[in-house]
């Protein structure tokens, strides 16, 4: 398994691998399937320029993604989207992984912290990121119609 970042001309590539995690977990995701695959292309190498894009290579195919980029409401938080392993992927350490390019990232652009939002009832991803040290800040949202129903909650790692 190899992490490679993803360059601002791989907009189809991303494409690919982000839909592919849309329709395998809609529940995990603000964005969704439709909205997505609605997009015009040039709003995919923009997102490239715009957040870290990290893509895990699993037995020669692209298996997992994740993307890293500035939290909006403080200059030193980061914050970790888009997380997605294959399930034929999973349970070999893949997840781990790729949160680890993150939190390299993170730190070697000099933030403080890095946050995440996590479904409550998403038991896998909420071991792996308790597992890795991300521990709960007490805020709770809910994710966008049509999946209101679904509540998070944030979790942050201190780099
Ligand atoms: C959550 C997800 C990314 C985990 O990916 P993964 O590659 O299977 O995770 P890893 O193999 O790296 O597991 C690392 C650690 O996470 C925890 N973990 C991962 N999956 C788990 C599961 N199903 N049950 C319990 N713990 C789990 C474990 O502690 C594991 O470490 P250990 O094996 O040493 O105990 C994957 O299940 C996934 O893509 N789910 C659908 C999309 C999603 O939920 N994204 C997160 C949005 S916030």
């Amino acid at each position: 398994m190899q992490i490679v970042r993803l360059t601002p001309d791989e907009g189809p590539r991303l494409r690919a691998i982000r839909l592919a995690a849309l329709e395998d977990a809609p529940d995990a995701f603000g964005s969704t399937y439709s909205e997505t695959a609605a997009r015009p292309p040039e709003s995919w190498p923009a997102q490239l320029r715009s957040l870290a894009t990290f893509v895990a290579v699993v037995d020669g195919a692209d298996g997992g993604m994740v993307r890293g980029g500035p939290a909006p409401d403080d200059p030193g938080d980061a914050l970790l989207l888009s997380m997605w392993v294959a399930p034929t992927a999973r349970g070999r350490g893949v997840g781990r992984a790729l949160v680890g390019a993150v939190v390299a990232w993170a730190r070697a652009e000099g933030f403080a912290r890095l946050l995440l939002d996590v479904a409550d009832q998403n038991a896998p991803a909420v071991a792996l990121y308790a597992r890795l040290g991300f521990v709960p800040t007490g805020e709770v949202d809910h994710l966008p119609p049509p999946r209101q129903h679904i509540r998070e909650h944030r979790r942050a790692l201190r780099l």
